[in-house]
């Protein structure tokens, strides 16, 4: 790998231990992929400790974050001292939150080390962001701008809507670039990666938040890794509905960046998504394909009782807020129903201030920032049958927290929390 004098300088420690640890494991991974070089980021998202249980008991034993951090974050063994970050940094999700993780069902152990962790965040300059939406809380990429992002909701949500350019990093390599503001240049940081590889040919009228969902689910699925172009979108899509989208797309397949013709930057025409390629294959979306969707993000429900009500996966905006609370106001959440809602920090201070915390707590809800069941595995005791707005999350729950779970749209899901039943149905 070509590296200029400033990464030299890194790797061969002048600027210290622990941006030559750094340096190391990018060039490793660089080389890895066959990039030829490393491009200047000043933007990344990362994990610094962290949901996993593995990482929380090896960090429970180690003496200091420093000693977690070079172990999972830079892959060495050796423990050194973390400086400041070189690049613009925010957190994604935790394993909890700080003010909830009782109810979350988190041992006391693991909330002493979020406390220690969040000190040592602030202590190097990462933004206590902890949201897998960090574009709701300030952190907008320009068209073009070289990133390097985790979480995949967040990862495709950069590489279409923005146009900006982001590999699906990991802990080690956002760990790397936020101390040397560096990444290796391959993947969606080329303009030839970027090209649409399949034509989706949507019939059907995608209006609602759950049919973009749907749609994505059901895309993602079977162009799995590639780059979806979706034609003929009738209705301009707001940003929950790109959200849910992309986020859908990356639950049933690995899709990290999509093209919607006329909507997206990277896709004012056909050709423009395609370059001079055609398309592998060409895919329908019409009333069948949605119908399959559907039944398949509710194949393990069979209860209707529902227990559990979660929203807000991705993190919801302030829009998606007011929109539960226009529907829960007066009314109360069912006695064996939790109502779990999830957004970022920065977005709860508005819900906060505009009193949208007070009427979903009023109702008997929880609106809480950080993290979500299916990341953080937090969940209220008990939980046998959920119920999800979000394909991603009714994806994941019934795999990773064995739950029986039920997509539909908002409205199904704040039904279900207040009747404690499941009575959606698609229209
Ligand atoms: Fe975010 Fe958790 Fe969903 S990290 S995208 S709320 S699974």
């Amino acid at each position: 790998m070509r590296l200029t004098p400033d990464e030299q300088a890194m790797l061969d420690g002048k600027q210290g231990p622990a941006r030559q640890k750094a340096m190391e494991l990018l060039v490793r991974y660089g080389e890895a992929l066959g990039a030829e070089r490393l491009v200047d980021t000043n933007n990344v998202c990362a994990g610094v400790v962290g949901p996993s249980p593995f990482v929380q008991d090896f960090a429970s034993k180690a003496g200091s974050i420093d000693a977690v951090f070079s172990e999972f974050n830079l892959d060495s063994r050796e423990v050194v001292e973390i400086p400041q970050v070189k690049a613009f940094t925010c957190s994604v999700v935790d394993g909890l939150e700080q003010d909830h993780w009782k109810i979350q069902g988190v041992k006391p152990e693991v909330y002493e080390l979020s406390m220690r962790n969040e000190l040592f965040c602030t202590r190097i300059g990462v933004q206590l962001t902890y949201t897998c939406a960090p574009y709701l809380v300030g952190n907008i990429p320009v068209k073009g701008e070289h990133c390097a992002w985790m979480e995949s909701s967040a990862v495709v949500f950069c590489n279409s809507v923005f146009g900006a350019r982001t590999n699906t990093e990991g802990c080690e390599s956002t760990g790397a670039a936020m101390l040397t503001g560096k990444i290796p240049y391959w993947g969606y940081h080329l303009d030839e990666n970027r090209l649409g590889t399949h034509l989706v040919d949507v019939q059907f009228d995608v209006e609602s938040l759950m049919d973009w969902g749907l749609l994505g689910y059901y895309v993602g699925e079977i162009v799995q890794e590639r780059i979806p172009v979706f034609n003929g979108v009738r209705r301009i899509p707001n940003l929950s509905r790109l959200k849910h989208c992309g986020a859908a797309a990356a639950s049933s397949g690995g899709v990290e960046m999509y093209h919607i013709v006329g909507v997206t930057p990277e896709a004012h025409s056909l050709e423009q998504a395609f370059g001079r390629r055609k398309p592998v294959a060409t895919v329908q979306f019409g009333n069948a394909e949605r119908r399959e969707a559907y039944e398949k993000l509710n194949s393990s429900a069979k209860d209707s009782a529902v227990d559990f009500v979660v929203l807000g996966c991705p993190h919801y905006t302030i829009e998606q807020v007011w929109e539960v609370c226009k529907l829960l106001e007066g009314k109360h959440v069912h006695c064996n129903t939790n109502l779990w809602i999830f957004t970022p920090r920065g977005i709860k201070n508005i819900a906060d201030q505009n009193g949208y915390t007070e009427i979903i707590t009023t109702a008997g809800g929880v609106l809480m920032t950080d993290t979500c069941p299916c990341l953080g595995r937090v969940s209220p005791k008990g939980v046998k049958v959920a119920a999800t707005d979000s394909a991603k999350q009714a994806h994941y729950l019934p795999a990773i927290m064995g739950f029986q779970t039920w997509f539909g749209s908002l409205e199904e899901c704040i039904q279900a929390a207040i009747s404690g039943k499941w009575e959606g149905a698609l229209k």
